[in-house]
């Protein structure tokens, strides 16, 4: 079998995981795949910067550069913001290629239609890490809806967040300190507003209610506020309650497919299902019209989660056509 030919889009933090992975598993992706994985090209804004890439690799900031290579398969996205990204993945798509992407503020606003120029084209769209980093949230969500209706989720979605209100509470420092370390340790986003005014939450919301109902979600739906406004003191006092302050993202979906969602700090006591989750995990507990709650854990962000995951997608694109080859 030819080997299967990739491109990255985005070498920070989670591009470059996705690209140490695929070096360093090439056994287990052949054992999985029937053949091996080749990274034909790496795209970023910087060419300058030095980084460890082999020589045969094509790095690039020019994205029609590597439409013309021979036989891509399929592009895998972690770069920051809608745009260039929205277009990039568009023309990947118009060109027969697959795509995985970790990008949620590009899913959000842009997945809906992604999707359907996929569907069109024959070629799957894989978003697994736009949701919870190494948490497979949207399989379980897709699985489940096969027979159960969702009818509520309730969840940490924002790694970041959810380290600093643990760190403020557990070493009482402030926020600032607390986002500092979730940036060096690769878990918050390149515009760190966005974790802490409580956007990114937001797009997964965003994202997970699409998946939900099927259909391109108004935002204005959701109301969204983050924790920068959460002190010390607001901290101790749950404490003092024995409560714990905690990011959520909730929403509900009723019979008739009408939306409900909130993005907000949320005090909740030691019952909560949602208390006990500490550090950069997310959880997600989903409420299923048949199995009742189920909850979902892991590490929410952080370079190695968040590849794997994409690296998953990956290996479900190609199993699976390789499962219809078989069958056909
Ligand atoms: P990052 O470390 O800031 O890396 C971003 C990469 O994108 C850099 O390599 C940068 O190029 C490249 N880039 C930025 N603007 C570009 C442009 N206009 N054209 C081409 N390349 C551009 O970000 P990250 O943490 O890896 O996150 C990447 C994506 O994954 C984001 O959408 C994020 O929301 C999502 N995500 C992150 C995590 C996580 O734990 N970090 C988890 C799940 C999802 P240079 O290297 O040249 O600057
Ligand atoms: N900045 C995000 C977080 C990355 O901290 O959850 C994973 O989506």
């Amino acid at each position: 079998m030819r080997p299967i030919k990739v491109a990255i889009l985005g070498f920070g933090t989670v591009g470059s995981g996705v690209y140490e992975l695929i070096e360093t598993k090439q056994d287990l992706l052949e054992q999985l795949l029937g053949g091996p994985v080749r990274v034909d090209a790496v795209l970023v804004k910087d060419v300058g910067k030095s980084r460890t890439i082999h020589d045969d690799v094509l790095v690039t900031d020019d994205f029609s550069e590597i439409l013309r290579l021979p036989e891509l398969d399929v592009v895998i996205e972690a770069i920051v913001n809608v745009e260039p990204g929205y277009t990039y993945l568009r023309r990947a798509i118009e060109a027969g290629l697959y795509v995985v992407t970790a990008n949620k503020e590009l899913f959000a606003n842009k997945g809906f239609e992604l999707r359907q120029l996929a569907e069109k084209r024959g070629v799957k769209v894989c978003f697994e890490a736009t949701v919870a980093g190494g948490v497979p949230i949207i399989g379980a969500l897709k699985q489940l809806l096969r027979f159960n209706q969702v009818v509520k989720v309730e969840a940490i979605l924002n790694g970041t967040m959810n380290y600093i209100l643990t760190k403020m509470r557990e070493d009482q420092v402030s926020l600032e300190e607390a986002l500092l370390q979730a940036q060096r340790l690769g878990y918050a986003e390149a515009d760190p507003a966005n974790d802490v005014e409580g956007f990114d939450v937001l797009f997964k919301v965003v994202i997970l209610l699409e998946l939900l109902t099927g259909r391109k979600i108004d935002w204005d739906l959701v109301r969204c506020s983050g924790i920068s406004d959460i002190t010390p003191a607001d901290i101790s006092q749950a404490s003092v309650r024995g409560e714990r302050i905690k990011h959520v993202g909730s929403l509900v979906v009723d019979d008739q497919g009408q939306v409900e969602a909130e993005v907000r700090p949320v005090s909740v006591g030691e019952s909560h299902k949602l208390y006990a989750i500490e550090g950069v995990d997310n959880a997600i507990v989903v409420t299923g019209d048949l199995t009742g709650d189920l909850v979902f854990q892991g590490p929410g962000a952080g370079k190695y989660p968040t590849a794997s995951i994409m690296i998953e997608d990956l290996v479900s694109i190609f199993q699976s056509i390789k499962k219809a080859a078989v069958s056909r």
